[in-house]
């Protein structure tokens, strides 16, 4: 990551230079972070509980006080925009749904953003209904937002953030609790997001098996620091890294690399996904029986 220009230009969405925070109760929970998004990136951060992924996607919201260091947002100093400036550029889902739905309906709670954006109701009511769509929550706009269930008020946030048509998420666990097929869909919607729309989208996430197949870019969280960043293979090619920091590899390069290191199979690189390990699976057993 440090190859990465330190100036300002537009095409840097976020630039956060040596950010340190204490809670009031004196939990250090952040410590020099300093991290580079470009436009158009997909930037995990990936951290054990505790780690301070919510407390940093927050602070990049302006949403704590007492923040030391610089946020710059689009080459901004954060600390000159007003929350409203921030809530129109910037669209944050937290990581407990019920922190976020207020509503009595799920129609009226997709349809706040919109409307406080000043659309008239036919532009609102597209827009609720489009996003529903895109979450598969078609035909629940009636329904108290209490009586969904855990997976539906997730994805509930989702499209209350997608009505609003931000050029940056951010996202605070945004498939913990999801159902495996789910969690997929949800992460095939942000793709699909940042590739065909060109949203900027950084998520905090522990999910190490769903991280390679889609992100561009990985920041490591340890207690408050950064351990580590780089794309999936650079930050999953040391195993003893991630066990020190509470986290483990992906179970497909897990496999590949006890077959590697335990069973001396020779594997040249250490696959991250099912495509990528069975391409290396054919490879290895090619060669073991033309040697044969
Ligand atoms: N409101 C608060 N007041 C005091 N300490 C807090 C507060 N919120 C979080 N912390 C502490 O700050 C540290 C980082 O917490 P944070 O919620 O940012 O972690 P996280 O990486 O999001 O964890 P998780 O994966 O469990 O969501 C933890 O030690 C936590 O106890
Ligand atoms: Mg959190």
């Amino acid at each position: 990551m440090d190859d990465l220009s330190k100036t300002q230009t537009s095409e840097m969405m976020y630039s956060v230079r040596k950010l340190s925070y204490k809670y009031p109760d004196g939990t250090h929970a952040l410590y020099d972070i300093s991290l580079e998004v470009k436009k158009g990136e997909f930037i995990g951060l990936l951290g054990a509980n505790g780690s301070g992924k919510t407390t940093l996607l927050r602070a990049m919201d302006k949403l704590l006080k007492g923040v030391e260091g610089e946020i710059y947002l689009a080459g901004v100093d954060i600390k000159t925009l007003s929350p409203k400036e921030i809530y129109k550029k910037v669209g944050l889902v937290f990581q407990n749904p019920d922190d976020q739905l207020f509503a009595p309906t799920l129609f009226e709670d997709v349809a706040f953003g919109p409307t406080n954006m000043g659309f008239n109701s036919k532009e609102v009511k597209k827009r609720v209904l489009n996003a529903l769509k895109e979450v598969e929550l078609e035909g629940l706009e009636n329904k108290s937002v209490h009586n969904l269930s855990y997976g539906q008020r997730k994805r509930a946030c989702i499209a209350g953030l997608l009505s609003m048509g931000h050029d940056i998420l951010l996202l605070d666990e945004p498939t913990a609790g999801l159902d495996p097929m789910g969690e997929y869909k949800m992460m095939n919607l942000l793709k699909k997001l940042n590739k065909e729309s060109g949203v900027t989208v950084i998520m905090a996430t522990h999910s190490v098996d769903l991280v390679p197949v889609f992100l561009d870019r990985l920041y490591i969280l340890s207690k408050g620091k950064f351990s580590r960043g780089g794309t999936p293979e650079e930050v999953f090619n040391a195993p003893e890294d991630m066990a020190n920091i509470k986290l483990r590899l992906p179970h497909i390069a897990e496999l590949i690399y006890k077959l590697k290191h335990e069973d001396k199979v020779d594997f040249k690189r250490i696959p991250l996904t099912i495509g990528e390990a069975r391409r290396e699976i054919l490879k290895s057993l090619e060669t073991s029986l033309k040697g044969g």
